[in-house]
């Protein structure tokens, strides 16, 4: 038998590559064993609520007794400490970092990160991949039962790569009633699907005055997919030191009931894994 012949350079660099990707493959894995289920909120048009939604989400879970963690992937543009007003960042705990704890939900972001929050963080792919990445490998989350993952806008790079690197277990689409948004959230749940991915179901926000009501359960109607509920346009989102369903019993009220139609989906996926 012929020895096995020596590796050139370039293909030890490539084993070299390989072995890296895989070790952390492994570590990424490893790091999300303890988390229970993970939920994207998303939608490709900016501006139509998923850093409210995934806030609000996320403290009306934690009001419900649930350990609920908060993962702002938004790397540009962090709004998630702005909205829950945290002041206080991440604490060191030997190689880890303990996220802070704000109205029960642990929060982690880059904001955290920035020195300056009209910083403008411009990011590529591999760049985002790897602050995820690194994110998650530090962060001590202990065991929540969810956690609710603030995407980037847009069908670019950004969104992609934290879909692809948190492995996420399915999304909630927000969609205001206004005609162009439902076609851009039909865009992103076509390419949720793309990816073998999991709509958990569409959020209508903004609902009634100018953008009118009905697009988002018409929407929910049309790809086949759960229709969660409705949140009303309210000025209850505005000036305020808490989210919004903290602090008014209609908007808890919408919450609960969007919570309520999620955690169905999630158990119905459930059963059927
Ligand atoms: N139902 C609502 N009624 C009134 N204002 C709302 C409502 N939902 C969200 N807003 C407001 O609209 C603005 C945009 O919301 P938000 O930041 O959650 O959107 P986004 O989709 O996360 O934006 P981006 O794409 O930039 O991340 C915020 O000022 C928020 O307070
Ligand atoms: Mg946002």
């Amino acid at each position: 038998m012929s020895s096995p012949r020596k590796l050139t350079p370039a293909e030890e660099a490539r084993l070299a590559q390989v072995r890296e990707n895989f070790q952390e493959r492994r570590r990424v894995t490893e790091s999300l064993e303890g988390i229970g289920t993970r939920i994207g909120v998303y939608s490709g048009k900016g501006g139509v609520g998923k850093t409210t939604v995934a806030t609000n989400l996320a403290v009306t879970l934690a009001a419900q007794n649930k350990d609920v963690a908060l993962f702002d992937c938004d790397i540009d543009c962090p709004n998630v400490t702005r909205v829950l007003r945290i002041s206080k960042g991440p604490v060191q705990n030997g190689e880890k970092l303990v996220p802070p704890e704000r109205f029960g939900v642990k929060v982690m972001s880059m904001a955290f990160f920035q020195d300056n929050e009209d910083e403008a963080i411009v990011w590529r792919g591999p760049m985002i991949h790897n602050a995820i990445n690194q994110f998650l490998n530090s962060t001590e989350w202990g065991n929540p039962d969810y956690m609710i993952v603030d995407l980037p806008p847009g069908t670019s790079d950004a969104p992609l790569t934290v879909m692809q690197t948190l492995d996420l277990d399915g999304f909630v689409i927000v969609t205001t009633p206004h005609e162009l948004a439902v076609l851009d959230a039909k865009r992103s749940i076509n390419m949720i699907k793309k990816m073998n991915l999991k709509v958990l179901g569409i959020v209508e926000n903004m609902s009634g005055g100018v953008f009118g009501t009905g697009g988002g359960q018409a929407l929910a109607e049309e790809m086949e997919l759960p229709f969660l509920g409705v949140l009303t346009m309210s000025a209850d989102y505005m000036n305020s030191q808490k989210p919004a369903s903290l602090e008014s019993d209609s908007v808890a009220a919408e919450f609960a009931t969007i919570s309520e139609g999620l955690s169905a989906q999630i158990n119905i996926g459930k059963s059927i894994d």
